[in-house]
């Protein structure tokens, strides 16, 4: 039997490019006893994608209160409160009911509807107002949070990082 090290290692490698995000989340996890199937790694990634949603919401109402902002761009991040707060609810029923619940749901379906909210988001500053680069770096941070998660879930699915 291999030690959860090495099982670690050989199941993030197979995420390919994605290999040290994948260590790096599952190593921050302090639960050692929740990283023994590829389902746990799952648990864990689409719970991370929750706590970083949870908190760019945050830094979105926090922005908004931020007097020094343009109105463009405070206007549009009113928007995007309401796409992460959709975003939120829907990975809380996910992690909480459908992916302990019923593991061979459509989980793929709900999650690329998360990643819809998130590019719309993205999509009102296009040849509107420049993306402040904080905000970008969060999104593009949420966004290989959720690949990752896609490819978790087809290599339990389908044994191999794209959909089947
Ligand atoms: C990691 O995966 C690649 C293919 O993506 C493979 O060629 C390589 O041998 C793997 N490395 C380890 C240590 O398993
Ligand atoms: C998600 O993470 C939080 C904080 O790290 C933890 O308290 C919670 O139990 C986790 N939920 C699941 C379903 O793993
Ligand atoms: C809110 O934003 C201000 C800058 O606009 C920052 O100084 C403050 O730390 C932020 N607060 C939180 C809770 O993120
Ligand atoms: C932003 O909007 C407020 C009222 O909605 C207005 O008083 C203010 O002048 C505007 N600021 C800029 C920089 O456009």
């Amino acid at each position: 039997m291999k030690a959860p090290n090495d099982f670690i290692q050989d199941t993030c490698n197979r995420t390919e490019d994605f290999k040290d995000l994948c260590i790096s989340v599952i190593d921050s996890d302090p639960r050692e006893d929740l990283k023994l199937n590829s389902m746990d790694f799952l648990v864990i990634f689409i719970n991370r994608t929750l706590q970083v949603i949870i908190d760019d919401h945050s830094y979105l109402l926090n922005q908004t209160l931020n007097e020094e902002l343009d109105n463009r761009t405070r206007h549009i991040f009113m928007g995007c409160m309401t796409l992460y707060q959709m975003s939120k609810d829907s990975l809380r029923v996910l992690l909480n009911e459908e992916l302990l619940k019923q593991p061979n749901a459509d989980l793929n379906m709900k999650l690329q509807q998360i990643e819809g909210y998130l590019d719309l988001c993205q999509n009102d500053f296009e040849g509107f107002t420049p993306t402040p680069s904080t905000w970008t770096s969060r999104y593009d941070y949420v966004i290989s949070l959720l690949i990752l998660s896609f490819r978790m879930m087809n290599l339990i699915k389908c044994n191999y990082i794209r959909a089947c």
